[in-house]
């Protein structure tokens, strides 16, 4: 299994999950996705997580990605869970679980890190681009929730640099201050955005978000 970097083309698999089977690539289709991992079904923080997420359908949907959550429980398992998170969160789970039971896409992904449990997952999440390309990794440790805030902030950042040639600052928040790219012109910068570029240094330039 080779390390899995950003701009590499998320695995495709095969996999049973609590909405049928998935073929990765083929129910990514022309959108974004997140697939992410949890420790075990039935663990406190992952169900926390997997509540948040289904809070938060909405917001996914609005910016077309799909999400798919996976651990190395059987499906039997998921089903029940989901169950339980439905009631313990006061949602309704409406996104796949991924049985794998077999460690199949846990080993493509690398999910599983020996120093931290030879058995179970660690929280992995990897957000995939239209192009089926890996555009986000971050893994968290299974005794720290992540913040789904985060994601979809990270998800706005990464929808808006795809479309322009902008990036974004450090705690950008949609509608915030954006940042020129180092290889435009000023001239370029300011043909592009002719709102204005707020320019603190040479290397230093803001701009109005666009789009
Ligand atoms: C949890 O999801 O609560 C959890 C799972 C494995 C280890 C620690 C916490």
């Amino acid at each position: 299994m080779a390390t899995l970097r950003l701009g590499d083309i998320a695995p495709d698999f095969r996999a049973e999950s609590t909405q049928g089977t998935i073929d990765f690539h083929a129910w990514l289709g022309q959108g974004w996705g997140v697939l992410f991992s949890h420790p075990a079904d039935f663990t406190p923080v992952c169900t926390t997580e997997l509540g948040a997420t289904a809070r938060l359908a909405d917001e996914f949907a609005r910016r077309q990605v799909k999400v798919a959550a996976l651990s190395v429980d059987p499906l039997d398992a998921h089903h029940l869970w989901v169950a339980d998170i439905n009631s313990t969160q006061g949602v309704s789970v409406g996104f796949p679980l991924i049985a794998d039971p077999d460690r199949q896409v846990a080993q493509l992904y690398d999910m599983i890190h020996p120093n931290a449990s030879e058995r179970t997952t660690v929280r992995s999440l990897f957000i995939i681009g239209p192009d089926k390309r890996i555009k986000l990794i971050i893994t968290y440790p299974a005794s720290t929730g992540r913040n789904f805030q985060e994601v979809l902030r990270v998800i706005d950042s990464l929808q808006l640099t795809a479309a322009h040639q902008v990036a974004t600052p450090a705690d950008w928040q949609q509608g915030g201050e954006v940042i020129v790219l180092p290889g435009v012109s000023d001239v370029e910068a300011e043909t592009r955005h002719p709102d204005g570029v707020r320019r603190v240094r040479p290397y230093l330039r803001y701009v109005k978000q666009p789009g």
